[in-house]
């Protein structure tokens, strides 16, 4: 019973948010009156130790005393004597566990929050610096048209914009006090929920007791904001995998992100990538089995949800690992211009530049232009050179109305520049939206 029940060993980590939590109650108790405040400085101070002494690495904690909430109760007791056992008045472990839980995943979520930004600035600075260097643009991973490395970065810049708004979310509506639910009917002594709310930095106190008590899903909420930016996360170890390759050579990552091989002595591995992209498995995993122990649950609280702590712990701390970690790959990674550059203009990327030339000088309706295109395309293809190497009796044997203005729009510099819809990649455009985004991310 005592390994099936126990939750001391991973529940220990919320050791500060249940010492605030009942530091809060119990001078509340006693501004109420209902305990006396002989019985609060008591408790007080004797909390106070509890959690030097945990801190110190000299508390003993007991698997018998089941969880972190009766350890610090039971040590109480030892410290300060019969006022320890009033702490619990008006107060059951079911809203204490909530609120202690909802500190926890608070303080994570504030520490996310800040690591995205962190990771935000570093792309940024990428940005910044490589608002003009060009490289191929992909769609099924297959050449498409060349953009700036500047503007991929920005892409990440974006999606972590978005984490960072549902992280922001997800707290402000985590942030409600559950403790005065007790068991999971209130209480009958006159508390002041807006007292202990405001000692723990919540906006208010939840209201409905039922609710309170069984309520996981700013857990849940959580998880799911921790897996959409692992999943960005992931998505980004994933290209510098294949940038790092030899086929594509696109960055160099010191040896303070990569490891070598115990066999291979020239290798250089993307370690630190891959093992982000594989923390979104346990991330994702993480939020399909709190999901799965929340789905059956009748109101109110049920010993299931003491399953919840490990997954979160586990989920979160691997994200903010992972951040912290891609932000270090940020500013390490050195840009290979050439080869980014030289990818850039091959597979005829710039095809498109020339069916939009055909669209703008010869007013060809756009289906059309694209054929014209096609058929240009094949036959650089069939002669193996660039489409900017076709001479222009070649071009005109396939549309007599093309003049040599379209070797204008052939270079990979000038197809870029040319993109300057708003959000498009010209250089000018990823210059704007650097300097928007330092001044959002200081
Ligand atoms: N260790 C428990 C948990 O994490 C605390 C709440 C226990 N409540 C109860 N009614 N047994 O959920």
């Amino acid at each position: 019973m005592q390994h099936i029940n126990a939750s001391i060993d991973f529940d220990k980590c919320l050791y500060a948010q249940d010492i605030a939590g009942s530091k809060a109650h119990a001078a509340m108790l006693a501004q109420q009156n209902i305990i006396t405040n002989a019985d609060n400085t008591a408790i007080q101070a004797g909390l106070d130790q509890i959690l030097t002494e945990i801190e110190a690495g000299e508390f003993v904690f007991s698997a018998a005393l089941e969880d972190i909430h009766m350890n610090v109760e039971t040590r109480l007791k030892e410290i300060v004597g019969e006022a320890a056992g009033r702490l619990h008045t008006a107060r059951s472990r079911n809203d204490q566990v909530a609120t202690d839980f909802k500190l926890w995943v608070r303080d994570a979520l504030d520490r996310i929050s800040e690591r995205i930004t962190n990771l935000q600035k570093a792309l940024v600075a990428q940005a910044d610096a490589h608002a003009d260097t060009l490289m191929p643009g992909f769609t099924h991973l297959q050449t498409a048209q060349p953009v700036t490395f500047g503007h991929h970065c920005l892409a990440y810049v974006e999606m972590l914009g978005r984490d960072h708004g549902r992280v922001s979310d997800a707290r402000a509506r985590l942030n409600e006090c559950p403790l005065g639910s007790a068991a999971l009917a209130g209480t009958s002594f006159p508390l002041d929920r807006d007292m202990t709310t405001k000692a723990l930095g919540f906006d208010r106190p939840t209201a409905n007791s039922l609710d309170a008590v069984s309520d996981r899903d700013f857990a849940l909420e959580a998880l799911a904001a921790a897996s959409i930016t692992a999943m960005h996360l992931s998505r980004m170890a994933e290209e510098f995998v294949v940038w790092m390759s030899a086929q594509f050579k696109f960055i160099t990552l010191s040896d303070s992100f990569t490891t070598g091989s115990s066999i291979m002595p020239q290798k250089r591995n993307p370690d630190a990538a891959e093992l982000i992209r594989a923390k979104t498995g346990r991330i994702y995993g993480a939020q399909m089995a709190l999901l799965t122990v929340m789905k059956g649950l009748p109101l109110a609280y049920s010993k299931d949800m003491q399953e919840d702590k490990e997954q979160v712990f586990d989920a979160l701390q691997s994200l903010e690992l992972a951040l912290v970690v891609m932000t270090g790959m940020v500013n390490d990674l050195t840009v290979n211009k050439d080869a980014m550059q030289a990818a850039a203009g091959q597979d005829f990327s710039t095809a498109t530049d020339i069916a939009d030339w055909l669209v703008r000088v010869l007013n060809m309706p756009f289906r059309d232009a694209h054929h014209v295109t096609g058929t240009l395309v094949a036959l650089a293809e069939k002669k193996d050179c660039a489409l900017a190497e076709l001479s222009l009796a070649d071009m005109q044997k396939v549309e007599s109305g093309i003049t040599d203005d379209i070797y204008t729009v052939l270079s990979v510099e000038n197809s870029v520049a040319s993109r300057t819809s708003y959000g498009g990649t010209a250089p000018s455009n990823v210059k704007a939206h650097v300097k928007a985004w330092k001044k959002k991310l200081a």
